[in-house]
């Protein structure tokens, strides 16, 4: 495994539509491998393969909805060619992403989503997220469409703005 170089905001690369991985091979293995380690070497809980460079459809998700009492910890999903099949509810608050070092902007996502994707074999599952996880599926797949925050943002939150949200909700806004 290693550590690859995150393309920043700017690089022609993270405005480009990424084609279906059709490849289930050593290579898509490494770049998983490699993407997860990058991913929580930045303390990010999402990267997506444009991000290091790849134009595929994959992604990497730090679910982070672990029941920590219980000794669980939080763990790296996988998905291969993703696509939302179901999205439910509406959450709004600050996200971030790898690309963007510093900037949160404020963002509208839906609360639920259920995704149907590949593993690193080809086969296909589906899987749910909710909250922050829902939030970071829906930022990961829109990389793959050359999406960012920033497009679809309602505005960049301000550090006051950033510091009174973090006191009154305790929330999460990790970049992706
Ligand atoms: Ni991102």
């Amino acid at each position: 495994m290693a550590l690859r170089n995150i393309l920043k905001e700017g690089d022609e690369t993270l405005e480009k539509h990424c084609r279906p991985v059709t490849s289930f091979d050593r290579r898509l293995h490494d770049l998983l491998d490699d993407m997860a380690e990058t991913m929580n070497d930045a303390d990010g809980v999402g990267l997506a393969a444009p991000q290091v460079g790849v134009l595929r459809r994959a992604v990497v998700v730090l679910e982070t909805n672990v029941d920590e009492e219980a000794g669980e910890e939080p763990y790296v999903i996988e998905l291969v060619n993703p696509e939302v099949i179901e999205a439910a509810g509406e959450q709004e608050g600050p996200e971030g992403c790898l690309s963007v070092p510093g900037v949160y902007g404020w963002v509208k996502r839906p609360e639920h989503v259920r995704v149907r994707a590949q593993d690193r074999n080809g086969e296909f599952f589906e899987l749910e997220g909710d909250g922050l996880t829902a939030r970071a599926f829906c930022h990961e797949i829109a990389h793959l469409e050359g999406q960012l925050f920033l497009d679809v943002m309602d505005h960049v939150m301000s550090d006051e703005e950033l510091e009174a949200y973090y006191e009154d909700e305790n929330g999460d806004g990790d970049g992706a």
